[in-house]
């Protein structure tokens, strides 16, 4: 039996119950979930042929310092970057090298701040130069993917409901959803309960309450949905090398829905795509 308490009252690591946050948590929540939009904004005109994606990792731990934030990801687990940037068939945790962009890659800049004890984690896809058709539509489909999740959030739903949401679009699609991989509670925590899958059926996972905070963030795939670990113990790639996308938001539930934390103050979350489009 899955239990909630209130975010406040728990300890400080994950008992597997689930924090229902009140609105002091979400006004944390918007802070730190508009600094990390307000990097990723930032990001999207140094990504061109040519930069590193340490240079990227380095503007983003420059970006947080100056703001008073920590990236969650610096020293989490032996990890050693302020990001995780996943290039083409990488499917995540990709780590930043000295390695230059090149025209046509699609990546994946993922980043997570702490500020005053409060965890903000997004992520976007990227295109560096101009991007064949396929990789743009796998981008598309990915984000839409996650709004549909996103849409089917509401108190008194499965989490399953999120889960099932993005699977039937994404296979319409005849795009594969990663199973390797999900969302989870956020807030005080980096990692929290719940796990929130990116397939799965309405009828199954735990009712999801007004004050429940967590992320959704679909890894999709071009081709099959299976992945390996390369032996850096953490770049996660596709076995079959196709493509693949992902993109991230927090959110918190309300009385009727949810809200987005994550949210692109300049409109950018799909920089390539909007940007081309504009
Ligand atoms: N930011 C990732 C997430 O969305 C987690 C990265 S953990 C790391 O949950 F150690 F790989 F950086
Ligand atoms: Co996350
Ligand atoms: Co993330």
């Amino acid at each position: 039996m899955v239990t909630y308490v209130e975010a406040g009252t728990a300890p400080l690591r994950n008992t597997g119950q689930i924090r229902l946050y009140g609105p002091d948590a979400f006004e944390a929540m918007r802070v730190v979930g508009q600094l990390v939009a307000r990097a990723l904004d930032e990001v999207t005109e140094l990504v061109q042929p040519g930069i590193s994606t340490k240079e990227i990792d380095d503007f983003l731990f420059a970006f947080g310092e100056k703001h008073n934030a920590v990236p969650a990801t610096l020293n989490y687990r032996g990890y050693r970057h302020s990001s995780c940037t996943s290039i083409n068939h990488v499917v995540c945790h990709g780590i930043p090298n000295d390695k230059p962009m090149r025209d046509g890659d699609i990546m994946n800049i993922d980043v997570t701040y702490v500020l005053d004890g409060w965890h903000g984690d997004s992520s976007r896809m990227y295109m560096v130069g101009s991007v064949k058709r396929a990789a743009m539509r796998l981008c598309e489909v990915t984000h839409e993917a996650m709004m549909r999740g996103i849409d089917a959030i509401r108190p008194g739903v499965r989490t399953g409901a999120i889960g099932a949401a993005i699977q039937n679009f994404a296979e319409a699609e005849r795009c594969s959803v990663v199973r390797d991989f999900c969302g989870h509670g956020v807030g005080r925590l980096f990692h929290d309960a719940p796990n929130i899958l990116h397939y799965g059926s309405p009828n199954e996972g735990v009712e999801l309450r007004e004050g429940m905070i967590f992320t959704v963030e679909p890894m999709i795939n071009l081709g099959r949905p299976h992945v390996k670990i390369l032996s850096d113990g953490w770049t996660a790639v596709t076995r079959d090398r196709s493509l693949s996308a992902q993109y991230e938001h927090t959110v918190g539930v309300t009385t009727n829905g949810c809200e987005l934390f994550t949210v692109s103050p300049a409109g950018l979350h799909r920089p390539g795509i909007d940007l081309k489009a504009a």
